[in-house]
């Protein structure tokens, strides 16, 4: 090759590595809008509420809901500030997910709920991934001391709720509380943490799941035999339904257990709630679930993107700890370029400052039906970024 032909095919060769990398780049601009969107919405909403009164979900009558430190979900918007941070590195807010966060405090000596993994591990747990403060990693450890204490071993779970008929409630929901206690047990905090977490989670796989690894939303032990007494719901549409929220918690619960004790019945476990819900013929085509996917009026039933931001991070949780985890990786960044749409995704200063609208909390209860709620933007910033990482993404451009 003479010297011109050279330097023609070394032009071409810069120009096919230059246009290659335009194409990615136009491909991967839905995450920046989108990112840029939900960091500039959480920022209106940090400055805009105050620690301790941290937004939850929008009531029937357009008011905000707020939730304080006794609320279930009080540690969403603290994590979802968190995540706004880590995404924009943007100093106030830093400040600001530090002040949300910080108001919750008390909850660390709460023993009255099975929520303390969402309340604490969502805000303080990331506060402590992002800034290493010792005293959160304190409210941690205590956090789970106190929800260790609602565990009975002749059942071998943690109790969930303190209300209602049941003698002794355990949500599927529940699975998720179990982060809070293997990162604490393995970050210096007590060896039973983890061995309770273990037993919740087999307790849980034995009982809560149908033939076909669909779950069962409530069930109720005898505290003297440890037997079940009842499988049944308290948000679903009926007893027997797949209410789709409580299929991403129990997916989501048993991919981290398997990634944190590598067992590998909790990997398949996981495999089988995944593909429960990939292959459901009543899934969408956005992959956008109906709040149950046996609610009596699909396609008009409401959706829930909260469902499918819980469903979205723990398949990118999941396609990382499996030998071609394509399908998983796949079906999840379906779901954020469906939830980074215009259906989903609000526009700055709109609804009510919340991230993603259309999510159902408690549709049997008529509570927050169609409406944004704070879980589903945390879960669907945590996906976001772990996808950008997952793909060698900057966070933002
Ligand atoms: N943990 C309650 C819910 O998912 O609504």
């Amino acid at each position: 090759m003479n010297r011109v032909s050279k330097s023609i095919m070394g032009a071409l060769t810069l120009l096919l590595v230059w246009g290659c990398q335009e194409q990615k780049e136009a491909k991967d601009q839905w995450f920046y809008d989108a990112m840029k969107i939900s960091v500039e919405q959480v920022k209106l909403a940090a400055n805009h509420f105050k620690p301790g009164e941290n937004p939850r979900s929008i009531e029937s009558d357009g008011s905000v809901r707020l939730a304080g430190p006794k609320d279930w979900t009080c540690g969403f918007f603290p994590g979802t500030i968190w995540y706004a941070y880590e995404a924009s590195q943007d100093i106030e807010l830093k400040q600001k997910a530090a002040q949300f966060t910080e108001s919750l405090d008390e909850v660390k000596n709460y023993t009255h709920t099975h929520d303390l993994g969402f309340m604490l591990y969502c805000s303080y747990g990331n506060g402590f991934r992002l800034t290493q403060n010792p005293s959160y990693k304190e409210v941690i450890m205590q956090g789970s001391k106190s929800l260790c204490s609602r565990f009975n071993s002749k059942v071998g779970a943690i109790r969930s709720w303190d209300f209602g008929e049941w003698q002794y409630p355990v949500i599927v929901d529940n699975m998720m509380n179990l982060e809070m206690l293997m990162w604490a047990s393995n970050n210096g905090g007590d060896a039973s943490f983890k061995e309770i977490s273990i037993s919740h989670a087999n307790k849980t796989m034995a009982n809560h799941f149908r033939d076909d690894y669909s779950s069962y939303h409530v069930l109720s032990y005898d505290t003297l035999t440890g037997k079940v007494i009842s499988k049944g719901t308290y948000q679903g549409y009926s007893d027997d339904s797949a209410w789709a929220r409580g299929q991403g918690w129990g997916l989501y619960g048993y991919t981290y257990m398997y990634g944190q004790t590598k067992d590998t019945k909790y990997l398949e476990q996981a495999r089988h709630i995944a593909k429960f819900i990939m292959t459901h013929p009543r899934m969408p085509k956005d992959k956008v679930a109906y709040w149950d996917f046996d609610a009596p009026n699909i396609p008009e039933a409401p959706r829930d993107a909260s469902a499918a931001a819980v469903i979205a991070t723990a398949l990118l949780d999941l396609s990382q700890v499996v030998d071609n985890g394509d399908e998983y990786f796949n079906y999840a960044e379906d779901i954020l370029k469906s939830l980074s749409t215009e259906k989903y995704l609000a526009k700055p200063g709109t609804n009510k400052l919340f991230v993603l609208k259309h999510s159902v909390g408690a549709l049997p209860k008529d509570s927050e039906i169609d409406v944004p709620i704070n879980y589903a933007d945390y879960y669907y910033l945590e996906a976001m970024i772990k996808y950008a990482h997952l793909k060698n993404m900057p966070l933002k451009k």
